[in-house]
């Protein structure tokens, strides 16, 4: 127990990580540092699946050889490589129970068990209620509801985040990239993670609140704006999970996150006022497009207006779920190719001679699909569930692995090396490729986070010479739903334009 809370705590430098991985028998090599020869997992079942009625002539899946508690430490430690080694050793239908969360689990990467989940939301409808966003954005937001509420908050936002939307906020897209790119140094070191925070930041706060330059905001969204900064420090802070264990299961947000939250729903309802007494003309009557003023303009079916508790609900779900997954999205494109200096070099060119769209598409997907920022999605079997020759009890959570999904050697043969080409030409299958999960539960902001991504990708390649390395890959870092580079995406600019 002493070597995993020390090792734990120092954050698994590679002797460390060793140290974990034999003290719970996790297989070693961890899965980010395998050979790119390597085949993928590869499942042993049946495609068959759905609910059931009688699970006669099934049998139980096979289950972790671990207790709750050891399940939950290992879990958390390892999680990639907990997932790894069980596929390996058990299949594509493996289960474990859990300490906290969402206790008892089976872990699904079969794209037809995947589907008969995602088809039928309301025979397995999504676990919000163990997500980690849940104390801070409220049970009623479009990411923690479910069944009508759901579909009534989505319909209200999905307008928002479709082409015409987005495409309306490219040149914010743009300039915030641009303006970013031009403070960074040559010579400098960089966590991209961070580069990417302030873009996407600002991108949202724009297609949010509405507010485009800090110098023309009033002091409530300034204070909005450096109240959700303290918010994302706090989720980035090596604390995290404690806050996060916390919390856990818990309605209303507690300890450090109450007090985090305190000065930012403050400041959220002071915007809503302001904007309240102003009307949707705005201040100079020229009118405002953001999504703000679509939620204080919505109306429910009963006709009544939303509450600005359940706005200020909305506004923090958006914030917090279109930010750092973008941002930590484009740390992995870079913490990938510069470890891959062909794929770099072809990539710079495709971004600055060849104006080449479709290669930069497929390296993002490359991207999502080996390092997916969100690597589990969750769903709640409400009967009894068939995933090929096993069968599973209703109550259990089914977690879909992204991860291991996008590692299937029938899939993606090579999985584990970093290889556009694979998406050349292709448009990838949504059974195939899940970054932004699937289903009536897909990501609301998918449109918006590619159009993101295509342009900060692009700028960074065509305006900034990088640094190659041979450092070992960086550590993946599990964060709430999110997987995200250890060292946040670290890389050298030799030189920017
Ligand atoms: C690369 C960036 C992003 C990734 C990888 C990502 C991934 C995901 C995933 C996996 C889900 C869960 C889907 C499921 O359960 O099947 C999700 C849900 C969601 N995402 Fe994203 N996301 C990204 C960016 C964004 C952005 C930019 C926004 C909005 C500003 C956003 C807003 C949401 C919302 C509101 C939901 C809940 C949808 C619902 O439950 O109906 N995301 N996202």
């Amino acid at each position: 127990m002493t070597t995993i809370t020390r090792a734990a705590r120092s954050g698994f430098g590679s002797g460390l990580g060793g140290t974990v991985a034999r003290t719970l028998s996790i297989p070693e090599p961890a899965w980010h540092l395998r050979d790119p020869a390597r085949p993928g997992i590869s499942g042993r079942n049946s495609d068959d699946a759905g609910p059931v009625d009688d699970g006669a002539g099934l049998s139980a899946a096979p289950s972790l050889p671990m207790g709750r508690v050891r399940a939950s430490l290992t879990y958390t430690l390892r999680e990639g490589d907990v997932i790894f080694g069980a596929s390996e050793r058990y299949g594509d239908v493996f289960r474990s129970e859990f300490a906290g969360g969402p206790g008892r689990i089976v872990m699904l990467s079969n794209p037809a068990h995947i589907a008969s989940l995602m088809s039928r939301p309301d025979g397995a409808p999504s676990a919000t209620r163990f997500s980690p966003l849940r104390p801070i954005v409220g049970p009623d937001s479009v990411l923690t509801s479910v069944g009508p509420r759901h579909k009534q908050q989505r319909g209200l936002l999905l307008p928002q985040f479709h082409g015409r939307a987005v495409a309306a906020y490219q040149q914010r897209i743009d300039a915030a990239t641009a303006r970013r790119i031009d403070e960074w140094q040559p010579g400098e070191r960089v966590a991209l993670a961070d580069i990417g925070q302030q873009i996407t930041l600002d991108v949202i706060m724009s297609a949010v609140f509405g507010i485009d330059d800090e110098a023309g905001a009033t002091r409530a969204e300034r204070a909005v704006r450096s109240s959700m900064i303290r918010l994302l420090h706090l989720s980035t802070h090596p604390l995290a999970t404690v806050v996060q264990l916390v919390n856990a299961r818990s309605p209303e947000p507690r300890g450090a996150l109450k007090m985090v939250l305190r000065p930012l729903d403050r400041a959220i309802y002071a915007v809503i006022a302001e904007r309240r007494r102003e009307g949707a003309d705005g201040p100079d009557g020229g009118g405002r497009s953001d999504i703000l003023t679509v939620l204080m303009a919505a109306r429910g079916d009963d006709g009544a207006p939303l509450a600005d508790s359940e706005i200020r609900d909305e506004l923090l779900t958006l914030v917090l779920a279109g930010h750092e997954t973008t941002s930590n999205s484009v740390a992995w494109t870079f913490e990938r190719l510069t470890r891959n200096p062909e794929v770099y070099r072809r990539a710079v060119l495709a971004a600055r001679e060849d104006d080449e769209e479709a290669y930069l598409e497929a390296l993002i997907n490359e991207s999502m699909r080996s390092r997916p920022v969100v690597p589990i999605v969750a769903r709640e079997l409400l009967s009894d569930w068939r995933f090929g020759d096993y069968v599973v009890d209703r109550g259990v959570v089914a977690l879909i692995s992204i991860l291991l999904l996008h590692h299937r050697e029938e899939l993606y043969p090579r999985p584990y090396a970093f290889d556009p080409e694979r998406f050349l030409g292709v448009k990838p299958s949504p059974q195939k490729l899940m970054p932004f999960g699937g289903g009536s539960r897909r990501c609301l902001g998918a449109g918006l986070a590619m159009a993101e991504l295509r342009v900060v990708v692009t700028q960074i390649l065509q305006r900034v010479d990088l640094a190659m390395t041979d450092a070992p890959a960086e550590q993946p870092r599990h964060r709430n739903v999110t997987m995200i580079p250890g060292r946040g995406g670290l890389v050298t600019a030799l030189s920017r334009d």
